[in-house]
């Protein structure tokens, strides 16, 4: 096992075609054997090694997003082991864009298997430091730097006829209609052991962190000791808090958000206080991790 950089999160990867490595991940994060993980890829042309049945649209799409982050899950060829699948049918893909990432893969010429490499239900890790501070020294870390996008990848389910994304990402339903013409659901409710990420706090703090509104926001952190994310400027009356002013624009927020968590939590405030995010499409995958990183949402 190596934690490597991705453009999106650090994941902790191992040779994805041996079941004993893949069972060491789900070891040292303490997942859930039945939580599949994504198989991580050099590029396009390795994906009829994992996958059958595999239809235009996985095509159409990863000719414009990879390498890139987002994952599409297909039906597994049948000569894949299903520990990695979780014991599911389908099986998920994404070649990263990492620059050093990229590089082990076309070296290595396999697949890796990586979830993001924080342990089960807490916040994956942006940075190599993160990944140290979780698994310590026995841990190998390829230190990429910073994640430049800063949260998971967008995952689309392409092993049915009707294309379903299983998780908001930073390329968005809009985009990914753009290219396949066609309408795509974002599946709200999936069940818990198809993806994970949808079970409440699944992302969390572990410091209490509540979500509010904007116009809640000054009532709520009155008599609170609390970290702020908000993107308006610190008000009068608030030295009590410390206050973080998130950036204006989606993809510098993202970026930053998992960073700012992590920071926020090793300040032990009583609370994280998180100002809700705008309503719009190139908000919706920030708005879907608010939404799991907080205990409460006002
Ligand atoms: O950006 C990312 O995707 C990062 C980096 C490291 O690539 N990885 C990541 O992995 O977020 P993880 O394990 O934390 O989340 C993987 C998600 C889970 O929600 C899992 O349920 C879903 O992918 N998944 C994996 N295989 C699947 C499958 N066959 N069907 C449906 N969902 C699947
Ligand atoms: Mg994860």
């Amino acid at each position: 096992m190596v934690a490597i950089p991705t453009e999106t999160v650090y994941g902790l990867a191992a040779d994805a075609s041996n079941p004993n490595a893949v069972l060491k991940i789900f070891e040292l994060k303490k997942r859930p054997k039945n939580h599949p993980l994504i198989v991580h890829i050099a590029n396009a042309d390795q994906i009829k090694y994992w996958a059958a049945h595999i239809p235009n649209t996985a095509y159409q799409l990863t000719n414009i997003f990879w390498p890139g982050p987002l994952t599409i899950v297909l039906k597994k060829a049948s000569q894949i082991d299903s520990t990695v699948t979780g014991g599911q049918d389908t099986i998920a893909l994404r070649s990263p864009i990492h620059p050093i990432t990229q590089k082990i893969l076309k070296k290595f010429k396999g697949g890796l298997a990586a979830p993001s490499a924080n342990r089960f239900g807490t916040i994956s890790p942006t940075t190599a430091q993160h990944v140290h501070t979780t698994f310590g020294d026995k841990l190998p870390i390829v230190d990429g730097g910073a994640c430049s996008v800063g949260i998971e990848s967008t995952i689309i389910d392409l092993s049915s006829n009707k294309p379903q994304i299983l998780r908001p990402g930073m390329i968005t339903a809009e985009q990914i209609r753009t290219v396949l013409k066609q309408d795509i659901q974002l599946v709200h409710k999936a069940s818990a052991s198809r993806t994970p990420g949808m079970l409440a706090s699944h992302y969390a703090p572990k410091t209490p962190t509540i979500l509010v509104t904007s116009e809640k926001l000054l009532d709520i952190i009155r008599h609170k000791t609390c970290v702020v994310f908000a993107q308006q400027p610190q008000p009068k009356n608030t030295d009590h808090c410390h206050w973080i002013q998130m950036p204006e624009h989606a993809t510098a927020y993202a970026q930053t958000l998992y960073h700012q968590m992590h920071a926020a939590d090793a300040l032990r405030y009583d609370y994280i206080i998180i100002e809700d995010v705008p309503n719009s499409p190139d908000w919706t995958a920030i708005h879907d991790r608010l939404q799991k990183a907080a205990h409460t949402i006002l």
